[in-house]
């Protein structure tokens, strides 16, 4: 069999700062089963090994920590001119920066394990739903991943901060796009909510302004095969009221999100690990019905916060 190289991206570092080899590691064996044989560095350059066949290498091109991928010969490493075919420029979902976006590299690490868990019918697209999806980093992933994709933010000010953002690289990039806004329900009351469909390159997403616990009452019977969200912090994001932990909110979002689950599908959720403490969060989940995966993948991302990862099948 090939003996290839994953050069890992450096940008993961920045993600999971001292523990990006171990979450790159998680996520390789979560995604593909494959364990690196060897780590190798030259200077600044680094590198899982593996054997692994020619028909592995779309799957690898996609983890969300891989740069390119080499072939190894003779103890020279041949560059694979070979990358995964996103639906969009990399610019929707890197170039813009904002006030509490998820780490892009997390977010497609989020969107990689969920899709290793989920059963979804051949031949269709896979609809996702970020429930507090902020100004959309995982929407605009499902978007390139060519995901059918639904937002919910409370947030007011997100949807024009979203047409903005992306608005920005359609000109750049001349994508065609289409923005519609309007309000869902009573369309004359003043508290209907509001919602944006945004088409680019034929890559659609709804994000409405409302609350993650209701998204049934957006979306009636639509059912999803993820739902993945990084969750408030508690420390620049509140989870509702005053509270500064999120599990009240969680509690209830367990019970609604089991009502827009698609057979087969499966919640993602990015988390501070002090609150919720992951057992705490898993006892919710677990009240309402739903299974925890294994999978974890703890990483210290600031000074103050160490964020893990969990999956929730029903
Ligand atoms: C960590 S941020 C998500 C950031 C997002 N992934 C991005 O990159 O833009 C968490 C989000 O949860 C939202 N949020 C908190 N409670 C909510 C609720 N009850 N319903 C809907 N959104 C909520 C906050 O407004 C915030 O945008």
């Amino acid at each position: 069999m090939r003996k290839i190289a994953l050069q890992i991206s450096p940008e993961v570092r920045t993600a999971y700062f001292a523990d990006y080899l171990d979450v790159a590691e998680t996520e390789l064996a979560q995604v593909t089963g494959f364990k690196p044989e060897e780590f190798v560095q030259f200077g600044e350059l680094e590198f899982f090994l593996l054997n692994c066949p020619e028909e592995r290498d779309e799957e690898l091109l996609k983890l969300s920590f891989v740069q390119g991928l080499f072939e190894i010969g003779d103890g020279s490493y041949f560059p694979l001119n070979k990358a995964f075919e996103y639906q969009l420029h990399r610019d929707f979902v890197f170039g813009s920066k904002f006030k509490g976006k998820t780490n892009e590299r997390l977010t497609q690490l989020l969107l990689n394990v969920g899709l290793s868990v989920i059963d979804c019918p051949v031949g269709e697209p896979i609809r996702l739903l970020d429930p507090m999806c902020g100004r959309g980093t995982t929407i605009m992933w499902g978007m390139q991943y060519g995901f059918r994709c639904k937002g919910i933010d409370r947030e007011e000010a997100a949807l024009e901060d979203i047409v903005r953002n992306t608005k920005k690289w359609c000109k750049v990039h001349r994508t065609k796009n289409k923005f519609e806004r309007g309000a869902l329900g009573d369309k004359k009351r003043r508290n209907s909510p509001r919602y944006l469909d945004a088409t680019l390159d034929g890559q659609r997403a709804r994000f409405v302004t409302g609350d993650a616990r209701k998204p049934s009452e957006y979306f009636g019977s639509e059912k999803f095969n993820l739902i993945v969200s990084d969750l408030p912090y508690g420390i620049q994001h509140f989870g509702d009221g005053d509270t500064r932990n999120p599990l009240g909110l969680l509690s209830e979002c367990a019970v609604s999100w089991r009502e827009v689950l698609a057979e087969g599908g499966a919640v993602v959720l990015a988390f501070n690990k002090k609150q919720p403490k992951r057992g705490q969060l898993i006892a919710a989940f677990e009240n309402a019905g739903w299974t925890a995966n294994e999978f974890n993948a703890p990483h210290r991302m600031s000074e103050s916060i160490v964020r893990d990862i969990v999956i929730f099948t029903s």
